[in-house]
This record gives structure tokens, sequence and C-alpha cells, in this order.
């Protein structure tokens, strides 16, 4: 037995030698099929001893289970932000800053690619993968290991043995551009929804629920940096650690350089610009962070930015071509969107070819005509935008619709609105379908398998009619369908299923009231607690509610007005959906508090509000003599200042997070 144990330690140090020449060191040293054929060797032998299993075999990269929702976790040192810069000068400024606070030269500096990607915390515990998660609000995370496991270029074991006991390293995961537009290519010809960019593709894939569908995405990582760590370990300086995690086996950029000073990081900036076109993957700027560790401990943090490290953003890049086309898109509401169809052009790095024009104001106010020249612009992970008109041309005006595209009905336009809208609602296919498409959406229900393609075929066969009607879908009708095999049916069935256990926000949400989001569906879940106090709220009440304005009070009663939507909502209940019953407001702690809330806070403003008032506080908008608490996040501007003026209690995130766990 031993020496099977042995056998097998020496296959799986071999596999992980040559993993990490091909996918950490791009220099592979044996042909795919002896690396495969040694794959194979081990998973004959595992498959005969499945005891002998242990998790950081290659093998366990693949067939991690699917998982209902990440689990969150704590972070051991918090992921932090960065603070951003434009310009050298504005560089130049901040050096000078850390000089002054220090007191003396901040000395090297090192230089890196600011990579546009997602950013994962690995935790290595004896060298051994045991946790992989995202950045979250900063302090926790999800728990996406499973996922983070089959990237090839995360050792599942660290390569040296000379390791601490426990590391956190973080770094960024990415999808290179050839392989975004190559996913983006498939994903239209099978009609499916495309990422708007390679960042966008690799959040994506990273919240996929089920591994396997992780494993097909061809995602890679770069270490960046080293989180909390056990006392054995005791690294000088930042490119110690760097370093380090080469050594490690874990992918590192290449990119990354110690730079003397100021001129000096003015120098990388330019020239990483010059190859920012010829890299495979995005980058939107370069990372500065000092060197000495000491240092940057003696320069601290503002808040959750560090003091010893900023961004430079490069500008964003521009580009020309033909507007070939508009055409209408219908909404779940009704809104009826142009959207302009282009001659193909690369901008930054990424080929586009529609871009949204908003509403018909915005195609007047800039001019377009059929076949105008444009000047498009990307900007991160939001959907291109058309600038201006560089050349007009003598085309066809662009004229709005009179009618629905897809009903035919006569299109209104509301007395202070912009938006043309089809007032057809649900006897509008396109909006049946995108209101069904919403409802399955990951801020709704959430239910796997139906995306655009499957929704348009269930309501095409006429198996749904509306919302409510997928919790009376059946194995057996589904079968039926074309494309739909006997597994693929029941996997969808039990998605269904497991969709109805949700939570009273999501369900508000996916009720599709018009203006009404996430963040809106909170605050009435909150003021509401059953679903027969929300449908019977009446206006006045909806607009004493901190938050609802005229326009969200209105929608909501004109909303459950309408019988059919009453009767709808009913309906999913008596179908099965429900959601945890709401915690009575037994904590008075904060009882006679009045908060301010400023600065950008990694919580969403109102889970903040949330859980002060959830403790009997009262939150306010502005600092008066009142006021007894404020909570400054990142940036805070005058309301932080006047609230010291007046020596009002100032907490932080991390005050705040202690006070409300
Ligand atoms: S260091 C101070 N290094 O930028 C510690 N971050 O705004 C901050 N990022 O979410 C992290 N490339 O995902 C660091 N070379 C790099 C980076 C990098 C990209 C991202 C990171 C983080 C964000 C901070």
């Amino acid at each position: 037995m031993q020496q099977l144990i042995d056998d097998l330690e020496k296959i799986r140090e071999a596999l992980r030698y040559h993993a990490h020449r091909y996918y950490v060191l791009d220099d592979p040293e044996v042909s795919d099929s002896e690396y495969d054929e040694l794959f194979d060797r081990l998973l004959a032998i595992e498959g005969e001893n499945p005891e002998l299993i242990t998790p950081d075999s290659p093998s366990q990269r693949v067939g991690g289970a699917p998982v209902e929702a990440f689990r969150s976790v704590e972070h051991r040192a918090p992921m932090l932000s960065l603070g951003k810069c434009t310009s050298i000068e504005e560089l130049d400024a901040w050096l000078q800053r850390c000089n002054s606070d220090l007191d003396r030269e901040v000395g090297s500096l090192i230089c890196e690619p600011k990579f546009d990607g997602v950013a994962v915390n690995l935790l290595y515990e004896n060298g051994v993968l045991t946790q992989a998660a995202t950045r979250g609000d900063g302090s926790n995370g999800e728990l996406i290991t499973a996922n983070v496991k089959t990237i090839n270029s995360v050792p599942l074991k660290l390569l040296s043995n000379d390791v601490p006991a426990w590391v956190e390293i973080r770094g960024e995961i990415y999808i290179t551009i050839e392989d975004f537009e190559a996913y983006n290519k498939t994903a239209a010809a099978r009609g499916e929804k495309l990422f708007v960019s390679p960042r966008n593709s690799a959040a994506g894939s990273l919240r996929q629920k089920d591994p396997d569908m992780t494993a097909k995405r061809p995602l890679s990582m770069f270490c960046y940096s080293i989180g909390a760590h056990s006392d054995d370990y005791q690294p000088q300086s930042h490119l110690d650690a760097i370093n380090d995690l080469r050594k490690w086996g874990c992918r590192v950029n290449d990119y990354a350089k110690r730079c003397v000073d100021g001129a000096a990081c003015a120098d990388y900036i330019n020239k990483l610009g010059e190859k920012r076109d010829s890299l495979p993957y995005e980058i939107d700027g370069v990372v500065i962070k000092v060197d000495d560790l000491a240092t940057q401990r003696d320069l601290g943090f503002y808040i959750r930015q560090p003091r010893w490290a900023i961004a430079f953003k490069y500008p964003p890049v521009d580009a020309s071509t033909t507007l070939l086309d508009v055409e209408y898109q219908v909404g779940r509401t009704g809104a009826v969107t142009p959207v302009a169809r282009l001659e193909p052009v690369r901008v930054d790095r990424v080929t586009v070819s529609n871009a949204t024009l908003h509403n018909q104001d915005e195609i007047e106010r800039l001019g377009i005509r059929k076949g105008s020249t444009v000047l498009l612009r990307r900007a991160g992970d939001v959907i291109p935008k058309i600038v201006k008109v560089v050349d007009a041309g003598k085309g066809a005006l662009i004229a709005a619709p009179s009618v629905c595209p897809s009903c035919g009905t006569e299109l209104a336009r509301g007395e202070d609105e912009a938006i043309l809208r089809c007032p057809a609602q649900l006897s509008c296919p396109a909006q049946v379908q995108n209101t069904v498409i919403y409802f399955c959406s990951r801020e709704c229900l959430d239910i796997r398998g139906m995306g655009t393609q499957r929704v348009e075929q269930l309501l095409k066969e006429g198996l749904i009619n509306r919302n409510s009607d997928i919790f009376t879908l059946t194995q057996e009708s589904l079968v039926e369908l074309e494309r739909m095999g006997e597994k693929s049916a029941q996997s969808l069935i039990e998605a269904i299923e497991s969709a109805k256990e949700t939570t009273y926000p999501r369900f508000i949400n996916s009720l599709g009231i018009r203006n009404i989001g996430e963040d809106t569906s909170t605050i009435l879940a909150e003021r509401f607690p059953t679903l027969e106090e929300l449908i019977n709220a009446d206006f006045d009440t909806l607009l004493e509610v901190d938050n609802i304005a005229e326009t969200i009070a209105r929608n909501v009663v004109d909303f459950f007005t309408i019988e059919a939507n009453r009767e709808e909502a009913r309906r999913l209940v008596d179908l099965g959906v429900h959601w945890p019953s709401p915690k009575s407001p037994v904590d008075s702690s904060l009882e006679g508090q009045i908060w301010v809330l400023t600065g950008k806070t990694s919580r969403p403003r109102t889970e903040v509000k949330a859980l002060l008032t959830a403790r009997g506080a009262k939150v306010s908008g502005s600092v008066s003599k009142n006021t007894t608490h404020v909570f400054a996040g990142e940036n805070a501007g005058s309301k932080l200042d006047k609230a010291q003026e007046l020596g009002i209690q100032i907490l932080d995130e991390t005050e705040f997070d202690a006070l409300v766990s």
C-alpha cells in the first residue's frame, strides 16, 4: 500500500511540475499526449483507490458539486481598494505626500500593470489551496473555491516545501481578449447573451454555480500580492513577496518592475502604455506600490485605501466607425430603445458592433444619420457609447418608429419622458419575453437554465404565458421540446423547484414593478413585511417611507391596482414560492441616535441604513447639531468636515462593522 501511495505522489508531483511549466511558465517540457497519459494513470489509480484521493491532487480541479449559493467568508486581512490618479503631476503629488507623511523618502517603488479582471483571495494552508474567495465588500467575500480550482494556472499545492504555515495570496483572474471574443462569437451564433468586456466575462465565469461550467471557460490568474500570513513568514519588500510567489509556482506578471523615483515610474507608465495594445489581456493602468514593507506599514491606510499605493489610470481610448443602422428594442416595461448597429471596429482592443443610444433625443442631439461616421468610447464594463458624430454624411435621418416593432401597437411618449413606450404591456410578445427573462435572472428568482433562448422557446410552444406558469411546468411537458433531453428537462425542473425558496426582497424585485430594483425592493420588504401589506399599501403610506420617491410610490400603487398583477403575485405564492418570515425588530441598542452617512462605503447605502434603523437609530441626510454619529466612508467630503467641526462622533468602516456585527 505504501508503495502505491508513493507512486501516486510521484505522479502527482510530475503532473504539478508539468502543469506549472505549461500554464504558469508557458514553457512546456513534454507533449500534450505525454501529459494526458500521465493524467490518465493518475485517474486510473485514484479510480480504483478512491480513499487515496487528496484535495491537492491534480484530479481535483474538476468535479466539484454545483452549489445553490456562494457562502460568505471573512478575509483574514481586508482586501483594499486603491486611490487613483490620471496624470504624472498627480502621481508626483502622491509621492510628495508619502515623503512628507513619513518625513523621509519612501525609497523604491514597484510598478505593475493594473489588470482589468476579478480580484480574488486564495488561502493556502500548509501549501494546499483550501479556500478561494471574491473580494466582496473588502472584508467578506464569496467562497468560490471549487470554481477557482478549475483554473490551471492556480496551484492546488504550492511547489516549494518552504512555504508559510498559512498565507493569503491575492491576484486577478482574467480572460484574454482573444478568448473573450471567441466566446462572444459562439454565444452570438447561439442567440445567447453576450459579455460586454473580458472583465465581465471573467466575473460571469467565476460566478457559475456549477464548477464544470467554470472549467470550460479559459480563465487565468496573475498573483500580485500577499495578504495576511502566519508569523513564520517575514518578507522584507513587495518585490521579495513577488519573487516568493514565483518560487511557490504562482503565476506572476513579468512586467512588475522596481523604479527608483517618480521619473522612473513615469517612464514605466509611458512604456507600458505603448505596449498596452499588444498585450493579450486588458489592463486599465499601472499600480505603483512602495516596495519596502516596513515603510508601507509606517504609511498605513486611509479607511479602505492604502496610503502606500496608488493606481495610475490610462485615459479612455476612442475609435471611429460607420453607423450602419439603428434598430429599436422593446424592453420588459415597454420602453423602446434605439440600438446602433455599427461597422465592427476595435475600440480599446475589443471589437464593437453595437452601441446603446438611450433614446430618440440622444439621436437628435448627436445628429446621427444612416452612414454617419461616429466616435465610440469604451469605459470599463460599460456598454460602448457614441460620444459624437465626426461626419454626419448625407444618409437618411433616423426616424423614431410610430408603432411597436414587436406587436405593432401605436407607441406613446410619456409627458416628462424622453422614452417611447409600447402601451400593450403583456399583450406585447417582446414585453412578455423580457418580463420572464428578468423574472428568472440572477437578481430575481435566479432560475438556472432559463436563458433567453429557453424562455423564447417555452413561450413560442405555449408552455408558459406568464411568470407563474414556470411553476406548473413538468418534466413530461419539457421532454417534448426540441433540443431538450431527458437530463436537461430534469435539471431545469430541479432549478425551478429550488428557485421557489427565495427571499422577500428578491420576490418583490421579480414582480417587475417599473423603476423598482434590488435596493427599493429591500426597503419595501422592510416596511411592508407581508405580501398583502404591500399589495394594499396606499400612496401616502408609501410616500412616508424613507427613500421612496413619488414616482416609485405611484408605480407601486399603479401596479397593484391591476387585478391581474395582484392575482399573479398571489399565484406565485400559491404555487410554492416562499421566503423566511421577517425577524421582529428586538434590537434597540441605537435608540435615540441620529446618523449621517457620507463618502463611499463598501456596503450599499441601503444596507447601512437598514442595519442602523433595525437597531432603532434614525438616519438623516445632513449634519446638524442634532446629529449624534457620522459614518465616513472613502472620499468623505464636506459632511465629514462639518462633523469634525461640531465634534460629532465619527466612525470608519472597521468601527461601523464592529458596531453592527
Ligand atoms: S494591489 C492595495 N495590484 O485593483 C492593494 N491591485 O483598486 C490593492 N488590481 O480590486 C491591490 N491589478 O483587483 C493590486 N497589480 C495589481 C492590481 C490590482 C489590478 C485591482 C484589484 C483591486 C483593485 C484595487
